[in-house]
Protein backbone atom coordinates (compact mmCIF):
# COMPACT_ATOMS: atom_id res chain seq x y z
CA UNK A 1 0.00 0.00 0.00
CA UNK A 2 1.02 3.38 -0.90
CA UNK A 3 -0.23 6.92 -0.39
CA UNK A 4 -0.67 8.57 -3.67
CA UNK A 5 -2.30 12.66 -4.33
CA UNK A 6 -3.27 12.11 -7.63
CA UNK A 7 -5.79 14.18 -9.98
CA UNK A 8 -9.03 13.16 -9.40
CA UNK A 9 -10.09 10.52 -12.30
CA UNK A 10 -13.91 10.03 -11.61
CA UNK A 11 -13.23 6.51 -13.53
CA UNK A 12 -10.01 5.64 -11.24
CA UNK A 13 -11.20 6.88 -7.88
CA UNK A 14 -13.87 5.72 -5.48
CA UNK A 15 -15.62 8.69 -4.59
CA UNK A 16 -18.65 7.47 -2.87
CA UNK A 17 -17.32 6.28 0.30
CA UNK A 18 -15.87 9.63 1.39
CA UNK A 19 -16.95 10.65 4.65
CA UNK A 20 -15.96 13.71 6.72
CA UNK A 21 -19.15 13.80 8.43
CA UNK A 22 -20.12 17.09 7.17
CA UNK A 23 -22.69 17.25 4.00
CA UNK A 24 -20.96 20.12 2.04
CA UNK A 25 -17.92 18.65 2.06
CA UNK A 26 -18.99 14.85 1.71
CA UNK A 27 -21.33 15.53 -0.97
CA UNK A 28 -18.81 17.88 -3.35
CA UNK A 29 -16.04 15.28 -3.60
CA UNK A 30 -19.35 12.44 -4.21
CA UNK A 31 -21.40 14.71 -6.74
CA UNK A 32 -19.72 18.20 -7.39
CA UNK A 33 -15.90 17.59 -7.94
CA UNK A 34 -15.88 16.23 -11.04
CA UNK A 35 -18.51 18.78 -12.69
CA UNK A 36 -16.15 22.10 -11.46
CA UNK A 37 -13.17 19.70 -13.07
CA UNK A 38 -15.05 19.54 -16.03
CA UNK A 39 -15.82 23.30 -16.18
CA UNK A 40 -12.42 24.26 -14.93
CA UNK A 41 -14.01 26.21 -12.14
CA UNK A 42 -11.66 24.04 -9.51
CA UNK A 43 -8.83 21.48 -9.83
CA UNK A 44 -9.08 18.56 -7.78
CA UNK A 45 -6.65 15.94 -6.29
CA UNK A 46 -7.27 13.04 -4.14
CA UNK A 47 -5.32 10.87 -1.39
CA UNK A 48 -5.72 7.26 -1.83
CA UNK A 49 -3.59 4.24 -0.54
CA UNK A 50 -2.84 2.26 -3.77
CA UNK A 51 -3.83 -0.27 -4.92
CA UNK A 52 -6.95 1.10 -3.57
CA UNK A 53 -8.78 3.62 -5.03
CA UNK A 54 -10.65 4.92 -2.44
CA UNK A 55 -10.91 8.72 -1.76
CA UNK A 56 -9.66 9.42 1.60
CA UNK A 57 -8.57 12.70 1.69
CA UNK A 58 -8.95 15.40 -1.14
CA UNK A 59 -8.10 19.36 -2.00
CA UNK A 60 -9.31 21.97 -4.57
CA UNK A 61 -7.52 24.65 -5.83
CA UNK A 62 -9.00 27.81 -8.10
CA UNK A 63 -7.93 31.15 -9.70
CA UNK A 64 -8.99 34.11 -6.94
CA UNK A 65 -8.89 37.32 -6.96
CA UNK A 66 -8.72 39.57 -3.41
CA UNK A 67 -9.04 42.74 -2.66
CA UNK A 68 -6.60 44.52 -1.09
CA UNK A 69 -8.43 46.53 1.37
CA UNK A 70 -9.13 43.40 3.07
CA UNK A 71 -4.89 42.17 4.12
CA UNK A 72 -3.68 43.63 6.94
CA UNK A 73 -1.55 46.97 6.42
CA UNK A 74 1.75 45.80 7.37
CA UNK A 75 1.84 43.62 4.21
CA UNK A 76 -0.28 46.14 2.04
CA UNK A 77 2.46 48.44 2.76
CA UNK A 78 4.86 46.52 0.34
CA UNK A 79 2.67 45.88 -2.52
CA UNK A 80 1.73 48.12 -5.40
CA UNK A 81 -2.01 49.84 -4.68
CA UNK A 82 -3.63 47.91 -7.63
CA UNK A 83 -7.56 47.36 -6.40
CA UNK A 84 -7.65 43.60 -6.67
CA UNK A 85 -4.96 41.00 -6.35
CA UNK A 86 -4.43 37.89 -8.13
CA UNK A 87 -4.53 34.57 -5.61
CA UNK A 88 -4.70 30.90 -5.43
CA UNK A 89 -8.24 29.66 -3.77
CA UNK A 90 -7.83 26.08 -1.32
CA UNK A 91 -11.32 26.06 -1.51
CA UNK A 92 -11.81 22.78 0.26
CA UNK A 93 -9.42 20.59 2.15
CA UNK A 94 -11.06 17.64 4.10
CA UNK A 95 -9.53 14.57 5.26
CA UNK A 96 -12.06 11.34 6.06
CA UNK A 97 -13.16 11.06 9.22
CA UNK A 98 -11.31 7.45 9.76
CA UNK A 99 -8.01 8.59 9.06
CA UNK A 100 -8.00 11.71 11.06
CA UNK A 101 -4.78 12.67 13.38
CA UNK A 102 -2.02 10.50 10.45
CA UNK A 103 -0.97 13.21 9.80
CA UNK A 104 -2.69 12.89 6.43
CA UNK A 105 -4.13 16.83 6.26
CA UNK A 106 -0.72 18.21 6.82
CA UNK A 107 0.30 16.19 3.88
CA UNK A 108 -2.45 17.58 1.62
CA UNK A 109 -1.77 20.85 3.07
CA UNK A 110 2.20 21.22 2.01
CA UNK A 111 1.13 19.60 -1.63
CA UNK A 112 -1.46 22.09 -2.50
CA UNK A 113 0.83 24.86 -1.19
CA UNK A 114 3.49 23.39 -2.79
CA UNK A 115 1.41 22.99 -6.14
CA UNK A 116 0.20 26.47 -5.92
CA UNK A 117 3.81 27.75 -5.77
CA UNK A 118 4.64 26.03 -9.06
CA UNK A 119 1.68 27.10 -10.61
CA UNK A 120 3.02 30.96 -10.26
CA UNK A 121 6.04 30.19 -12.56
CA UNK A 122 3.12 30.28 -15.35
CA UNK A 123 0.32 32.11 -13.82
CA UNK A 124 1.33 34.98 -11.18
CA UNK A 125 -0.44 34.82 -7.72
CA UNK A 126 -0.02 36.79 -4.65
CA UNK A 127 -1.00 34.34 -2.04
CA UNK A 128 -3.29 31.00 -1.21
CA UNK A 129 -6.53 32.15 0.13
CA UNK A 130 -8.02 29.35 2.57
CA UNK A 131 -11.85 29.51 3.68
CA UNK A 132 -12.22 27.64 6.66
CA UNK A 133 -15.57 26.04 6.94
CA UNK A 134 -15.77 26.04 11.03
CA UNK A 135 -12.48 27.77 14.08
CA UNK A 136 -11.59 24.32 13.97
CA UNK A 137 -10.11 24.61 10.53
CA UNK A 138 -9.57 28.27 11.58
CA UNK A 139 -6.98 27.16 14.06
CA UNK A 140 -5.38 23.99 11.74
CA UNK A 141 -4.74 26.91 9.17
CA UNK A 142 -3.11 28.97 11.33
CA UNK A 143 -1.11 26.46 13.10
CA UNK A 144 0.58 26.73 9.14
CA UNK A 145 1.11 30.20 9.57
CA UNK A 146 -2.06 31.27 7.62
CA UNK A 147 -3.32 34.42 8.57
CA UNK A 148 -7.31 35.90 9.07
CA UNK A 149 -8.63 39.07 6.46
CA UNK A 150 -8.96 41.80 8.61
CA UNK A 151 -12.99 42.03 8.58
CA UNK A 152 -13.56 38.07 7.78
CA UNK A 153 -11.83 36.06 10.02
CA UNK A 154 -13.10 32.66 8.31
CA UNK A 155 -10.68 33.40 5.36
CA UNK A 156 -7.07 33.31 5.97
CA UNK A 157 -3.60 33.92 3.52
CA UNK A 158 -0.47 32.46 3.28
CA UNK A 159 1.99 35.06 1.65
CA UNK A 160 3.72 33.33 -1.41
CA UNK A 161 6.75 34.57 -0.51
CA UNK A 162 5.93 32.46 2.81
CA UNK A 163 5.41 29.19 0.77
CA UNK A 164 8.32 29.39 -0.88
CA UNK A 165 9.83 29.18 2.04
CA UNK A 166 8.26 27.12 3.42
CA UNK A 167 8.91 24.28 0.46
CA UNK A 168 12.57 25.19 0.62
CA UNK A 169 12.74 24.54 4.11
CA UNK A 170 10.60 21.32 3.65
CA UNK A 171 13.14 20.96 0.84
CA UNK A 172 10.14 19.86 -1.39
C1 LIG B 1 -8.56 20.08 9.49
C2 LIG B 1 -8.22 18.69 8.91
C3 LIG B 1 -7.85 18.85 7.44
C4 LIG B 1 -7.05 18.10 9.70
O1 LIG B 1 -6.73 16.82 9.17
P1 LIG B 1 -5.96 15.71 10.00
O2 LIG B 1 -5.41 14.73 9.04
O3 LIG B 1 -6.84 15.18 11.08
O4 LIG B 1 -4.83 16.57 10.69
P2 LIG B 1 -3.28 16.20 10.76
O5 LIG B 1 -3.14 14.86 11.42
O6 LIG B 1 -2.65 16.37 9.45
O7 LIG B 1 -2.77 17.33 11.73
C5 LIG B 1 -1.56 18.00 11.45
C6 LIG B 1 -1.26 18.90 12.61
O8 LIG B 1 -2.33 19.85 12.75
C7 LIG B 1 -2.91 19.73 14.02
N1 LIG B 1 -4.35 19.91 13.87
C8 LIG B 1 -5.23 19.11 13.27
N2 LIG B 1 -6.46 19.62 13.35
C9 LIG B 1 -6.32 20.78 14.04
C10 LIG B 1 -7.21 21.77 14.47
N3 LIG B 1 -8.50 21.68 14.23
N4 LIG B 1 -6.73 22.83 15.15
C11 LIG B 1 -5.42 22.95 15.42
N5 LIG B 1 -4.50 22.04 15.03
C12 LIG B 1 -4.98 20.98 14.37
C13 LIG B 1 -2.57 18.34 14.53
O9 LIG B 1 -2.56 18.26 15.92
C14 LIG B 1 -1.20 18.15 13.94
O10 LIG B 1 -0.24 18.82 14.74
P3 LIG B 1 1.24 18.21 15.01
O11 LIG B 1 1.91 18.15 13.64
O12 LIG B 1 1.88 19.20 15.92
O13 LIG B 1 1.03 16.85 15.58
C15 LIG B 1 -9.39 17.69 9.06
O14 LIG B 1 -9.84 17.66 10.38
C16 LIG B 1 -10.55 17.97 8.17
O15 LIG B 1 -10.73 17.34 7.13
N6 LIG B 1 -11.39 18.93 8.59
C17 LIG B 1 -12.64 19.19 7.91
C18 LIG B 1 -12.54 20.06 6.81
C19 LIG B 1 -11.93 21.36 7.07
O16 LIG B 1 -12.11 21.95 8.13
N7 LIG B 1 -11.25 21.80 6.03
C20 LIG B 1 -10.66 23.05 5.97
C21 LIG B 1 -11.47 24.07 5.26
S1 LIG B 1 -12.59 23.53 4.02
Amino acid sequence: MALQIEPLNRKQHNRSAFSYGVDSLDNYIRRQANQDLKKKIATVFVLIDSPNTNVIAYYTLSSYTVEITELDNSWVKRLPRYPFLPATLLGRLAVDSNYRGQHLGKLMLVDALKKSWEATERVASLAVIAEAIDEKAVDFYRKYGFRPFVNSPMKLYFPMQSVRELCQTLNI
